[in-house]
């Protein structure tokens, strides 16, 4: 294991910063990390000569309080893995320090944040936003790392960087799947062995010719509760309820 900094302080971590040279990626994350938050990990080590992780999991974009309340928590594991993907520093602070303004401030958007998961999650995409704008503004990151299976986010991201002219590169990283085909998520540890194998239908369908109407008919029959299965421009998009379980894919058509 490298000797990998842990930072809970945002002025001790800033101080950190400053004596840094070259240049420094960024991987922000919620923590329970795995193979996909690995493999962000390790591209950034790979493209940057530091690499900061962020590890917080954000209460302003949970709109549903038992979602928050269970989100799993590794830290141990995570600071192994970090370590082992080559991280360089891990930042980890509360929410007092990331809210010193209790969030009478938020970064918002009123378009794309808007459908898929936005109509279904009110104020999601604000929180997710509002926190990442933050970490960018403490990391300063050249390049900032970020999954397509949140290809969502990932696109609000860089269109806010781009509108606000932050100085980083926002680079996006391929969907890590399970052999099953099931994207990677924290969020798999809380299904039932059943439910694991049985959510591996949301690839299928994603990979399907099927129509929505019959992706829909066929996931209900199933068991999923659908939030959404729709298809703009070149994606198709899949969010699904299982054992309480919000769970979210998509694949470019
Ligand atoms: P989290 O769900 O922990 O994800 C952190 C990053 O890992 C995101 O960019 C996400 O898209 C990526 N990721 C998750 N599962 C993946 C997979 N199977 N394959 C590839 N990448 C994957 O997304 C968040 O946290 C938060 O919203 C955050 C951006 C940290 C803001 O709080």
């Amino acid at each position: 294991m490298n000797n990998i900094k842990v930072f809970e302080s945002i002025s001790e971590f800033q101080k950190y910063r400053k004596n840094l040279t070259g240049t420094v990626g960024f991987v922000p994350t919620m923590g329970a990390l795995h193979e996909g938050h690995a493999t962000l990990l390790r591209r950034s080590a790979s493209e940057n000569e530091n690499s900061i992780l962020s590890i917080y999991v954000n209460p302003t974009q949970f709109n549903n309080p038992t979602d928050l309340e269970k989100y799993p928590k590794t830290f141990e594991a995570d600071l192994k893995l970090a370590a082992d993907c080559g991280i360089s520093a891990i930042l980890s602070p509360s929410f007092s320090e990331m809210y010193s303004d209790n969030y009478r401030f938020k970064m918002s958007e009123n378009e794309f944040s808007k459908i898929l998961c936005g109509a279904h999650r009110p104020g999601h995409f604000d929180g997710v936003l509002t926190i990442v704008l933050k970490f960018l503004n403490i990391v300063q990151p050249d390049n900032a790392y970020f999954g397509e299976k949140d290809f969502q986010q990932y696109q609000l991201i860089k269109d806010m960087c781009h509108s606000f002219l932050v100085n980083c590169n926002i680079v996006s990283e391929k969907t890590v799947r399970e052999k099953s085909g099931l994207a990677m998520s924290s969020r798999n540890k809380r299904l039932s062995s059943a439910g694991f194998e049985k959510a591996a239908l949301i690839y299928q369908m994603l990979k399907s010719t099927d129509s929505v109407t019959d992706i829909k008919k066929k996931l209900t029959a199933d068991g999923f509760e659908i939030d959404y299965v729709e298809e703009i421009k070149n994606r198709r998009f899949i969010a699904v309820t299982l054992e309480g379980i919000r769970l979210i894919d998509n694949v470019e058509i």
